[in-house]
C-alpha cells in the first residue's frame, strides 16, 4: 500500500476513535442514562475538592489568628461544603471523609464559636496530623500539608475583629 493511503487509514481511524469517545461522553446526546454517565465523570474528584479545601483550612487559620472569627467559621462551613462534594464523587472516601469531621473539624469549630486561640491552635495542629494521615493511608504519603507563611486569599481582611454570630448547625439549616 502507498504511503498516502496508510496515512489516510489512520486519520479516518483516529476520526472514528474521537466520534465514538464523543458519543459515550456527550451531556446533550444520548440516552439519559449515558448523559447522566457522561455528567459524572467530569465532576470534581477529590485532586480538585483537595485543592479548595486546603485553601479554606489555611485561610481559617489566619482568619482565627488575626481575630476574625467569623471569616474563620465561614471558611470552615466552605471547607465542609467542599468536602461533602467529594464524599459524593468519591463515595468510596466518603466514610474517612465524615469520620476525619467529626473527629478533627468539629473540635475546631468549637473553638471557633468560642473563640478560644489557644484551643483552637490545638485542634488546628491535631487537625493538620488528621489530613496528613490520611494522604498517607490512601496511599499519597508524599502529599503533606504544611501551614505557609501567608493566607492564600491575601485580599480578604483577616484582622478584622468579628465573632460568630450562629452556630454551624444554625448555618446549615439555613441553607
Ligand atoms: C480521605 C482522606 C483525606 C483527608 C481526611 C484529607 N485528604 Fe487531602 N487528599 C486526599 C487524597 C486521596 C488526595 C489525592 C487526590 C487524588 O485522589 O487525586 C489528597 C490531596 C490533597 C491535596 C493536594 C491537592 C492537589 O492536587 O494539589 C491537598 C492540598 C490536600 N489533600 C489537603 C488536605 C487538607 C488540608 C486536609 C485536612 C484539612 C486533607 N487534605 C484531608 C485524601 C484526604
Amino acid at each position: 500500500m502507498k504511503k498516502g493511503a496508510l496515512g489516510l487509514i489512520g486519520v479516518l481511524a483516529m476520526v472514528a476513535l474521537v466520534v465514538f469517545a464523543g458519543k459515550a461522553r456527550d451531556i446533550y446526546e444520548g440516552s439519559l442514562e449515558a448523559r447522566v454517565d457522561a455528567l459524572a465523570s467530569i465532576q470534581p474528584g477529590l485532586g480538585t475538592v483537595m485543592i479548595e479545601y486546603g485553601n479554606r483550612f489555611t485561610d481559617l487559620y489566619f482568619a482565627a489568628r488575626g481575630g476574625n472569627w467569623a471569616l474563620a467559621q465561614y471558611q470552615l462551613k466552605e471547607a465542609i461544603e467542599i468536602q461533602e462534594v467529594g464524599e459524593v464523587t468519591r463515595p468510596g472516601k466518603a466514610a474517612m471523609l465524615s469520620t476525619f469531621e467529626r473527629t478533627y473539624l468539629d473540635p475546631l469549630e468549637e473553638a471557633i464559636e468560642t473563640q478560644d486561640w489557644d484551643a483552637f491552635e490545638t485542634r488546628f495542629e491535631e487537625a493538620v496530623a488528621g489530613c496528613n494521615a490520611c494522604h498517607a493511608a490512601t496511599g499519597y504519603p508524599y502529599i503533606e500539608y504544611t501551614l505557609p507563611e501567608q493566607p492564600v486569599e491575601a485580599y480578604l481582611n483577616f484582622n478584622l475583629k468579628t465573632s460568630p454570630t450562629r452556630t454551624l448547625e444554625e448555618e446549615e439549616e439555613n441553607e
